[in-house]
């Protein structure tokens, strides 16, 4: 065991410095952009902007969801296009809406064992540049035209395609095993978990007002870079595109709903939404941050991962991982000045808020006393994602730099980060600040 309170076995891990992107919503300023460029101007100006030698970075670990299909490794092709040293390895992680956590988490754990001392972890997507798929008899047909000799035999081969074949199909947010959207899911919890819909506008309005504030602060600011935009760069995006300065209960109620239009209580505006965006953090061993001078803005003192069944409450694993993660830490839910939960929807927010007080569950999970309340007052205090935008990848380490840039103004012990993934998974960190 470390010293200084941390729990974690080996090398103490700081965040040193994140930066990220506006994030914008898909479809909007940058839909000429794929998540590979977006992830490499994010690494490129974090690296001028933390001042850090390119020449120190062992390693870069980034998260994509949604793959390019002509850019699978885009770890490794973010070191290709900036300015780190083409012998920079690399490599890619997806753990859906937790990919980037994953990739901090890995680079912690490469830190602790000594394998090395810093690294940079993201992630990138850009839903403007969702992969659009052939129909499989359209993919089968075209390989049998490539191997078939001669026109008539590759005319041939097409003539049992119909016009239903031909068309393209666009990438699904299902989940695999039970065929339902994440908004379905979320409109299952919520009914589930009884979570009136004036609750959810409630939440989402407070979302969208105390990220609106953290812009108006200039507290965003600092942690956002400019991104020129193509094709004439003659525009810069600097702000989120979101986030709603006036948004109100009232304009939110007015909302139809969309993944139950009859009954349902999901929304657009108490859903997350398609965002196109790129976020990285860079970790380091804390003897080398304390060699290079380097003031950590917190540290990674636990993590926990956990899952449950899909077709039970696909966005409860938040509910299953933060209590191992809080175990791990050897600290309670009451400890944490901050707690941040990955917004995908109000009604998940809610629901894993209700488990963490419920008896119930707790006993279901082998504990005796439920985690707790969370403080609303310490909660997404500047905003989440349904305000800020939830590029998938990206979300988590914009979650840590969030977090730990909030830890630093509070002068704040712990933290806590939770969010919730596909395949009903779930990841829970908790942070040390940087006096800790
Ligand atoms: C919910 C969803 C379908 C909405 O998509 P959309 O229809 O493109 O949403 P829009 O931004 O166009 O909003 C629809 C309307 O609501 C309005 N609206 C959205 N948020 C609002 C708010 N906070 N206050 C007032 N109005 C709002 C918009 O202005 C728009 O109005 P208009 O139709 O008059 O232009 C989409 O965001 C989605 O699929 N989200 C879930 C993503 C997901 O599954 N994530 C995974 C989670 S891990």
């Amino acid at each position: 065991m470390a010293t200084n309170g941390s729990t974690r076995p080996g090398r103490r891990t700081a965040i040193v410095a994140g930066l990220r992107t506006p994030f914008l919503k898909a479809g909007t300023e940058f839909r000429d952009l794929s998540a590979v460029e977006l992830g490499a101007q994010v690494v490129n100006e974090l690296l001028v902007r933390s001042g850090l030698d390119p020449k120190l970075v062992d390693a870069v670990i980034f998260g994509q969801v949604v793959p390019s299909q002509l850019v699978t490794l885009i770890g490794r092709e973010v070191v290709l296009r900036s300015q780190l040293p083409k012998s920079v390895q690399a490599w890619t992680v997806s753990r859906a809406c937790a990919s980037s956590i994953q990739a901090a988490t890995d680079a912690a754990d490469q830190i602790a064992l000594g394998q090395a001392d810093t690294i940079v972890a993201g992630g990138a997507e850009s839903l403007s540049d969702a992969p659009i798929f052939a129909s499989r008899k359209l993919a089968q047909t075209l390989v049998a035209a490539s191997r078939a000799k001669g026109v008539a035999g590759k005319l041939q081969a097409f003539a049992s395609l119909k016009l239903r074949d031909v068309a393209p199909v666009p990438p699904a947010l299902t989940e695999p095993t039970t065929g339902l959207t994440m908004g379905q899911s979320a409109e299952q919890m919520a009914q589930q978990n009884g979570i009136a819909r004036e609750a959810q506008d409630a939440f989402s309005c407070q979302s969208h007002r105390r990220a609106a504030d953290a812009w108006a602060s200039g507290k965003l600011a600092e942690e956002v870079m400019h991104v020129a935009v193509p094709p004439r760069y003659a525009r810069v995006a600097a702000r989120d595109n979101v986030v709603r300065d006036d948004a109100t209960v009232e304009a939110l109620a007015k909302l139809p709903p969309v993944f139950d239009r009859k009954y349902g209580t999901i929304t657009a505006g108490n859903s997350s939404p398609l965002t196109d965006g790129a976020a990285a953090v860079i970790l380091m061993s804390e003897e080398k941050a304390k060699a290079l001078g380097l003031k950590p803005l917190a540290f990674l003192r636990s993590y926990a991962y956990a899952a449950l069944d899909p077709a039970e409450q696909l966005l409860q694993g938040p509910a299953f991982a933060a209590p191992v993660a809080l175990d791990r830490a050897g600290l309670r839910l009451g400890d944490m000045d901050l707690v941040d939960m990955h917004e995908a929807f109000a009604a998940q927010v809610l629901s894993n808020l209700q488990w963490f007080g419920s008896k119930a569950f707790a006993a279901r999970i082998g504990r005796k006393e439920p985690l707790g309340e969370v403080d609303p007052a310490r909660l997404n205090v500047n905003g989440g994602s349904i305000a800020i935008g939830h590029p998938f990848a990206a979300t988590g380490a914009r979650m840590l730099l969030q977090t730990a840039r909030e830890m630093g103004r509070r002068k704040a012990a712990h933290a806590l980060i939770t969010v919730c993934a596909a395949g009903a998974m779930g990841a829970a960190v908790v942070l040390d600040g940087p006096e800790t």
